[in-house]
């Protein structure tokens, strides 16, 4: 399956639930929900509070990325507050296997991520652990960034080696950008500044 997956980092957050309803009113099936730190990306962004709030008003799929060091610290918390999937990064987690291990006790999906910089190969021994894998093609923290085109033959050899997990691909993705990572395998697409800045 193929979907949209709009990032809330780009949207009005002074308007937030009228950005959320015109996310639901869309053909995008997933809501993308950035969540930062300030340690592991050099920003912040919401949290579970804002997620919780947005629960109450959307029936949407909760697509949950979590940019922030140790993750399994909260995965509980961010499942309680609505995500569907909680996606982690590679380079966060104390400890891979038992944060995925801990996104699916509590009944979710879970998705697994790197930077443009962290070595593809690095995913491989997870592949049949986990839902998704995130590739991200820009450095992770903010929005509005050029996207970074090796990413595209990280997800080819994701793709080459599994064919049937999901693969999302996020930052930088616009008409220009987006048919290269549909080509190259890439199922979900994430997107920011070309949503939200769009007439
Ligand atoms: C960056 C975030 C992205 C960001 C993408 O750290 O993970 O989801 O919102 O924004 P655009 O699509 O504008 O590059
Ligand atoms: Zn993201």
């Amino acid at each position: 399956m193929r979907a949209i997956s709009p990032s809330l980092l780009a949207a009005d957050f002074g308007n937030l639930q009228r950005e959320c309803e015109m996310i639901n009113a869309s053909s995008a099936e997933y809501l993308h929900i950035d969540v930062m730190d300030g340690v592991f990306v050099p920003n912040s962004s919401f949290g579970l509070a804002v997620l919780e709030a947005l629960r109450k008003k959307s029936g949407m799929f909760f697509d949950v990325h979590l940019m922030i060091m140790e993750p399994e610290r909260y995965v509980e918390d961010f499942v309680k507050a609505g995500a569907d999937i909680i996606t982690v990064h590679i380079e966060a987690c104390k400890d891979i296997e038992a944060t995925i291990d801990k996104i699916h006790e509590m009944g979710v999906k879970a998705g697994l991520s790197i930077k443009p910089g962290t070595p593809v190969e690095s995913l491989i021994t997870y592949l049949d652990k986990v839902e998704m894998i995130l590739m991200m093609s820009v450095e992770p923290g903010f929005g509005g960034q050029q996207f970074i085109p090796t990413t595209i033959n990280k997800a080819i050899e994701i793709r080459n080696i599994n064919q049937n997990i999901t693969i999302e691909i996020d930052g930088g993705i616009n008409a220009e950008t987006a048919p290269l990572a549909v080509e190259a395998g890439v199922t979900v697409l994430v997107a920011g500044n070309y949503i939200f800045s769009a007439e």
